[in-house]
């Protein structure tokens, strides 16, 4: 009998997320299976009529399934259902209503989580998908790290990572960058470049922060912009050692441009992007305002005299000047590198969940002297001996944090990444399309409007 699978996108949104559903519909076509596209993540699975999408009729690929397009034709959500609850058993029954032989679930390491409780009732297969790029491990034996402590009130316990490692090569990577970082990178670098023009002309400081949460992959990236120091959270923030810096690269070159992650910290432990904390429904923690603290402190540190001689008659106050990047960095179109593997990525999920795989992870492996590959492993592989999935940190060997610039051994994982990151498609789309006089004249279609007219409901 026909295989039918279901396919979802959960956590936000990236710019490869069609390329990955395109991957895997175009496997499924090849297959003779269905794919049904259930709208809005796991929230989606809880409603009574669980709207849904068949992505392929007739083992066709639907017309507005297209892979160069950011976000999600199928809407995503931060939902996710805590295991044991009434909620999951509304979901059992939906996933029964619906007839699924497989689900395939595409996000990061919240959505993994939220796939666990769902591999007991039918194959389960996660697409990997963040910018962040902290869905995998260092190296394989890295979860076994964690160690669990008495936390200093003696109530409970706190988990800690006792780093046992100090070396690691780019082959022991497991899921080397997930589709999402590259665009990520691309969007930052070129900001870093733009945002250098002001800070140079005006004579002036630019702190630049960049999304990523406890990783810092992104900031790592932004080295191609040329930042003066990247900041990222794996390393707390020396203030004494980076006002040295900023003050003699500010009395070299008359501006200076600092990179850094929302969620890095001072030695002293304070989180800088975390003054007034929110959390999503996924209870990550939403930070916001890093560079805004980051240059109050640099503030209080140097003294406006100190910008006097190269700045006169300027305005008071008016040296530092902070930019986020923000949801530019996740949004619009994805650049060829990770269009291309979200697709292989999403088409090996498929072949997974075909063969009857469950609870597992679709991987992009890389070894220096065969390039990529993907692969897969067991999603328990990637959780600590408790059953946690961890963020995957930057290892300290991909960072200098004495020039707070990416390590030799960084650039050599950049390289392998980005060298031909970027698509000659994806230059001649910006010159042909940005300023195509048709976008003057009609308004923007969005794809939500084509999908509603296709939506199912049980
Ligand atoms: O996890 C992806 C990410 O873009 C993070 O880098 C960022 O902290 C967060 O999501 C922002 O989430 P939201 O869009 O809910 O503000």
């Amino acid at each position: 009998m026909t295989k039918r699978i279901g396919i979802l996108t959960a956590g936000g949104d990236t710019p490869a997320l069609n390329a990955t559903i395109y991957g895997a519909v175009e496997r499924a076509n090849s297959l003779g299976m269905h794919v049904l596209g259930l709208l809005r993540g796991y929230a989606g699975l809880l409603d009574d009529k669980v709207a849904h999408v068949h992505l392929n009729p007739l083992f066709s690929s639907i017309p507005e399934l297209d892979p160069c397009s950011g976000g999600t034709l199928l809407g995503s959500s931060r939902t996710y259902i805590a295991p044991g609850s009434d909620e999951m058993e509304i979901v059992r029954r939906n996933i029964q209503r619906l007839e699924l032989d497989g689900l395939i679930c595409i996000g990061g390491d919240g959505t993994i989580s939220g796939m666990q409780p769902l591999t007991d009732y039918l194959p389960c297969v996660l697409a990997p998908k963040t910018i962040d790029n902290d869905l995998g491990l260092n190296y394989l034996d890295e979860p076994n790290e964690w160690v669990r402590k008495s936390s200093d009130d003696g109530d409970g316990f706190v988990k800690v990572h006792e780093k046992s490692r100090q070396h690691m090569d780019l082959e022991d990577m497991i899921n080397y960058a997930t589709p999402g970082y590259a665009t990520a990178v691309f969007v930052v670098a070129q900001c870093v470049q733009r945002i250098r023009s002001t800070a140079e002309s005006h004579r002036r400081i630019g702190v630049i922060e960049v999304m990523g949460r406890d990783s810092g992959y992104i900031g790592l990236g932004a080295a191609y912009g040329q930042p003066d120091l990247i900041l990222i959270p794996e390393v707390a923030i020396n203030l004494n050692e980076l006002e040295q810096r900023v003050r003699q690269i500010y009395e070299l070159q008359h501006h200076a441009v600092i990179v850094v992650g929302e969620g890095c910290r001072t030695a002293e432990g304070t989180e800088l992007g975390a003054s007034a904390p929110s959390y999503d429904p996924a209870g990550n923690i939403r930070y916001s305002g890093a560079a805004q603290a980051l240059k109050d402190l640099l503030e209080e540190r140097i003294e406006p005299e100190f910008f006097e001689k190269v700045r006169p008659h300027e305005p008071g106050g008016s040296a530092f000047f902070t930019r986020k990047v923000g949801h530019t960095q996740r949004g619009g179109r994805p650049i060829q590198f990770d269009r291309f593997y979200a697709s292989q990525l999403g088409g090996k999920a498929m072949e997974l969940v075909h063969a009857g795989d469950s609870n597992s992870v679709a991987t992009l492996q890389y070894c220096p002297r065969n390039g990529f590959e993907v692969d897969s492993i067991a999603a328990a592989k990637l959780s600590d001996q408790w059953g946690e999935i961890h963020h995957r940190a930057v290892h300290p060997t991909m960072y200098d944090e004495h020039r707070m610039q990416p390590s030799e051994f960084g650039e050599s994982y950049l390289q392998s990444i980005f060298t031909n990151a970027i698509g000659s498609d994806d230059m001649e789309f910006i010159r042909a399309e940005l300023f195509s006089p048709g976008n003057l004249a009609t308004r923007y279609q969005s794809v939500n409007t084509d999908i509603r007219k296709r939506v199912r409901f049980i």
